[in-house]
This record gives structure tokens, C-alpha cells and sequence, in this order.
């Protein structure tokens, strides 16, 4: 069989484990494998690469994607579908595996309801993908917010500052959450929970009197209610392939608030880029490996249309289309450990 491999959205730490875990699988059993560059984009442009056992030799140990990644969409247009259906065909292809978060993973649920034999490994720093306990990026990513957040402390404390800092993560708070614990953060600000500038205002008068600064780890896409409405705040008014507009700036406006409403002196800070560039953690590239290698193996055995999940300490197939349904978003109890500490 020759099988492709893509890895589609923003990258993270722990990709190349995955490339490797699947071509090393695939290969033991005498398989040709392809990666196809930069996500969706080299399906319908047929741009493959092949991937030896040299190509893909210690890849696991490296951040990014060795082949490459994009946000293309096959459905941003009519013909876009019918174009990567052609395209598998003409590279002689027999499977795929598509490494990809929500909407490489949705493009992936729509082309194997059309009948392509499609395979799919989540990731994503934003670790916001249903029926999987983890994504693959997200542990790296809550390790470098962690010690990011270190930093901000011995500043915050030498200035007697309040200091923000603006976390990744789109519409799920898990990486402000799990970060910001880890981190030691005053107040955690999530998208899925609300906080009134009276409550958050009173939060950080507590902490400061207590400690003398104040660390705030706020979502990129916390909803600041502004004139009794929830607003999302964006960079700009450009949107995706997938429709999806660039989230930040809640930072700044914190910052800009908190300025008018209080007496302390806040700055904020953009953790940014940083979240997902740099070397995977051990547990990303162990988690990798087992996707990747679970991935060839779903392949091998035609469990099409399926993602390769963490549920516990086992990896196993679920359905893509329950993954990729609903977004997972973080739960009230989860939030509520965090909260414990607001005081
Ligand atoms: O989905 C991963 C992610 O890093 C989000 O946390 C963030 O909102 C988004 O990608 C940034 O997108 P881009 O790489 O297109 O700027």
C-alpha cells in the first residue's frame, strides 16, 4: 500500500512524533509512505514527499512539522472536494492519516463520508477536541505557559506590579487553566466562565494586599463584558479559511480596565507564538509515538474514518465525526479547583 500522511492547522510540539510513529509502523510491514506538504494544501496540489526510516529517524525530539502546515480548507471552495479526490487517486494513494485538530479533523470527517479511506490523529495545543483526553501539543504548551508564568512572577513581585498575560487556547480556557495553575496565577480568566470587573477588582485587592503583585492568566478568548454584552475581542477583522476570526488583545483591554477602575499598576503581556514553537515534552512525544503508531495501524486494519484517542492510559479508535462534533470545552468542576485559590 502507499499511504499519506498531513499535518494540517497551527503546528505544535510533538508532530514529528507522530509522523514517525506511523511511518516507522507502516514501513515494518513493507508499506510506502508520503507525507504531503503543508496540510490540505498538498492533497490538492499532489506536493508528496517520501519518508524513509532516515527521513523520519529523530524527528521526535524536534518542534513543528517536517512537512510543513496550513490552515487550506478542501471546502473553502465548490470544486475543492472533487479536486482532492482526483488528486489521492492520481498519487496512488490507499489511505491517509491526517494529523489535525478540529478543522483539519472536520475536513477529514467530510471526505471519508464521501468515501475517502481517511484516518485521523488529534492534535492541538488547544486540547479542545471531544472524545480524547489529551491532544497532542497541549502538554508541551502547558509547560512553557508554566514557565512563563515563573518569569512573570519575580518581575510582578520586583515592581509591585499587577502583570496579564494573554494565553492561546480560541474558545477552550484548558491551556490558561492548566497552565495558570502550574504558573501559580492570582486569577484564572477562561472563556467558558464569566467574571464581572467588580469581582476580578475585588479578587485582586485581596491578593495584592496579601502578596504585593498580582498575576492574572487570562484566555485569548475570555468574554469581557463590556456595556452588559459578552464580547469576544479580536486582532483584526480577517477570518481563516475555516471562518475563524484571530482571537487577542483581551490583554490590553484588561489592562486598560483595570488601569480606570483601580489604583494598581498593571501591564500585560502577550505569551503569543512562544505557547507552541520549541522541543515537545517527554509526554507529547511519548504520546506521539502512540498515536502515530495507533494511526498505521487503524490504517492497516481500515478503520476509516476513525481518530486514533487517549482515553486514560490506553489509546484507541473513535469515531472522527463524534470528535470533531462538539468542541471540549473546560468543565465547571475543573474551574472550581482553580477558583479555590482566587482567595
Ligand atoms: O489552534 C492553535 C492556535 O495556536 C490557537 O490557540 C490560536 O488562537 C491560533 O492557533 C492562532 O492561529 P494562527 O497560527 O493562524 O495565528
Amino acid at each position: 500500500m502507499k499511504i499519506g500522511i498531513l499535518t494540517g492547522g497551527g503546528d505544535c510540539p510533538g508532530l514529528n512524533a507522530v509522523i514517525r510513529g506511523a511511518t516507522v509502523r507502516l514501513q515494518k510491514d513493507g508499506h510506502d509512505v508520503v507525507g504531503l506538504r503543508d496540510g490540505w494544501k498538498g492533497l490538492l496540489t499532489a506536493d508528496q514527499m517520501p519518508l524513509t526510516r532516515a527521513d523520519v529517524e529523530d524527528i521526535h525530539r524536534e518542534g513543528g512539522t517536517m512537512l510543513g502546515t496550513s490552515r487550506t480548507n478542501v471546502y473553502a471552495t465548490p470544486e475543492g472536494p472533487e479536486i482532492a479526490e482526483k488528486q489521492f487517486k492520481a498519487m496512488g494513494l490507499d489511505a491517509l492519516i491526517a494529523i489535525g485538530g478540529e478543522d483539519t479533523l472536520g475536513v477529514a470527517t467530510k471526505l471519508t463520508a464521501k468515501g475517502l479511506p481517511v484516518v485521523g490523529v488529534p492534535k492541538t495545543i488547544d486540547n479542545d477536541l471531544s472524545e480524547t483526553d489529551d491532544t497532542v501539543g497541549f502538554d508541551t504548551s502547558i509547560n512553557i505557559i508554566a514557565e512563563e508564568l515563573d518569569r512573570l512572577h519575580t518581575t510582578a513581585k520586583s515592581h509591585h506590579r499587577v502583570i496579564i498575560a494573554e494565553i492561546m487556547g480560541r474558545h477552550a480556557g484548558w491551556m490558561t487553566l492548566y497552565g495558570g495553575i502550574a504558573g501559580g496565577a492570582h486569577v484564572i480568566l477562561i472563556p467558558e466562565e464569566q467574571m464581572s470587573l467588580e469581582e476580578l477588582t475585588s479578587i485582586l485587592e485581596t491578593q495584592y494586599e496579601r502578596n504585593g503583585y498580582a498575576i492574572i492568566a487570562a484566555s485569548e478568548g475570555f468574554k469581557l463584558i463590556v456595556e452588559e454584552d459578552e464580547k469576544e475581542i479580536y486582532q483584526d477583522n480577517e477570518v481563516d479559511s475555516f471562518g475563524h476570526a484571530r482571537l487577542g488583545g483581551v490583554g490590553k483591554q484588561l489592562e486598560n480596565l483595570l488601569k480606570e477602575h483601580t489604583d494598581l499598576q498593571v501591564r500585560s503581556t502577550v505569551l503569543g507564538y512562544i505557547q507552541r514553537g520549541g522541543r515537545p515534552s517527554a509526554r507529547d512525544r511519548v504520546n506521539g509515538t502512540r498515536l502515530g503508531v495507533l494511526g498505521a495501524e487503524m490504517v492497516l486494519n481500515e478503520f476509516f474514518g476513525y481518530m486514533a484517542s487517549i482515553r486514560g492510559t490506553e489509546v484507541l479508535p473513535v469515531p472522527i465525526e463524534k470528535a470533531t462534533g462538539k468542541l471540549k470545552t473546560v468543565d465547571p468542576e475543573k474551574y472550581r479547583v482553580a477558583k479555590i485559590f482566587f482567595t
